[in-house]
């Protein structure tokens, strides 16, 4: 009701669309349905990382050490969003007000090259609620073996930070990356240093032996994995064939899918046709023809992307699963063409 009078009225489809640009004169950064965040500190940690610090609102409600945020930027007069693992645990919110991201900076990318642009202390921009279920079980725990892969260190060092003085059970983590690009070296030796119980183990890709090599001196351990696919189905298998609890977190796509041959198909938008493959998802084969399409996390975690599929068959990226040929909801970041396809936008 609110809203048809807002339209009639106000020429606006919501009321909070109105109110928007009254309420960012007091509060900068104001959106319905987001939280808002200061910006305590954005600087590059090396060439390719960036470290942000962010104040959030009072009502944002406090994260749980592995759980991940959206952070939504005005860029350009564009909101754009991605997902970013949070790299510090809800005590250090308690005891600073503060939560940190690690950001790997993707030099072709539409967002993370371009955030010293948008951001910078003292600046606001938006985050969501924590999500994520990749949190330390609350049951008591053998020891933990932890392998991270690059940017996966990120839930770790936020669950170190939380649990190694909470538990004396051992903790070890691999940490694989290429020589001088391990994040957080320095707090990961200082957490060694002062833990009897935690071992800190920072070895490149090739030096990454079988699972078993490192489970030998564990009791009872339970494993978590967060890097790239190939490291994380490595460790799974060896997980499975040993027999061991298994957690894991992806943080990116599994881009490549077994469909080894390269087939073409028609995408249908209204009266328009677009060509795709069956090799890269819906959503960058649509931007790439410069189809006005709605692109947020780029993950499936947000759906932004989410629209009608009429007909045809879709493949999920993440799983592998078709979909059948009728009507249905997809994520146009996770699918890929298997026959020519048509949507509504
Ligand atoms: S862009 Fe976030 S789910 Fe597709």
């Amino acid at each position: 009701m609110i809203d048809t009078m807002t339209q009639w009225f106000l020429h606006h489809q919501q009321l909070a669309g109105y109110l928007e640009p009254i309420m960012q004169r007091f509060k900068p950064a104001w959106r319905a349905g987001f939280y808002r965040a200061e910006v305590a500190c954005i600087e590059p940690i090396n060439e390719k990382y960036l470290e942000l610090w962010l104040a959030p609102e009072s009502t944002w409600p406090i994260h749980k050490a592995g759980q991940h945020l959206e952070l939504t930027v005005e860029m350009n007069g564009q909101l754009r969003t991605r997902v970013f693992t949070i790299a510090s645990s809800p005590e250090q919110y308690r005891a600073s007000g503060l939560v940190r991201l690690l950001i790997r900076t993707h030099e072709l990318g539409r967002f993370t090259p371009h955030l010293t642009t948008y951001l910078a202390s003292e600046s606001w921009c938006n985050i969501s609620a924590p999500q994520g279920t990749f949190l330390f079980p609350q049951r008591k725990m053998g020891s933990t073996l932890m392998i991270a892969g690059g940017s996966g260190i990120t839930p770790f060092l936020a669950m170190l930070s939380q649990h190694l003085s909470e538990a004396c059970n051992p903790v070890k983590l691999i940490y694989i990356a290429r020589t001088g690009e391990h994040l957080a070296e320095k707090e990961l030796n200082a957490l060694a240093a002062r833990f009897a119980h935690f071992s800190y183990f920072p070895i490149g890709r090739a030096e990454f032996k079988p699972l078993t090599h490192y489970l030998n001196d564990l009791d009872a351990p339970v494993v978590f994995c967060c890097g790239p696919q190939a490291v994380m189905e490595q460790v799974a298998t060896q997980s499975l064939a040993a027999n061991v609890t298994y957690f894991d977190e992806p943080f990116g796509l599994a881009t490549h899918i077994n469909m080894a041959e390269r087939t073409e198909h028609v995408v249908k938008v209204a009266h328009n046709q677009y060509a795709v493959d069956n090799q890269r998802s819906l959503l960058d084969q649509l931007e790439q023809q410069h189809v006005s399409v709605r692109r947020g996390c780029g993950m499936g975690i947000c759906h932004q992307c989410q629209c009608v599929k009429k007909q045809g068959l879709v493949r999920d990226m993440r799983t592998g699963a078709l979909s059948d040929a009728g009507e249905s909801l997809i994520q146009l970041c996770v699918v890929q063409a298997v026959t020519d396809v048509e949507i509504a936008l």
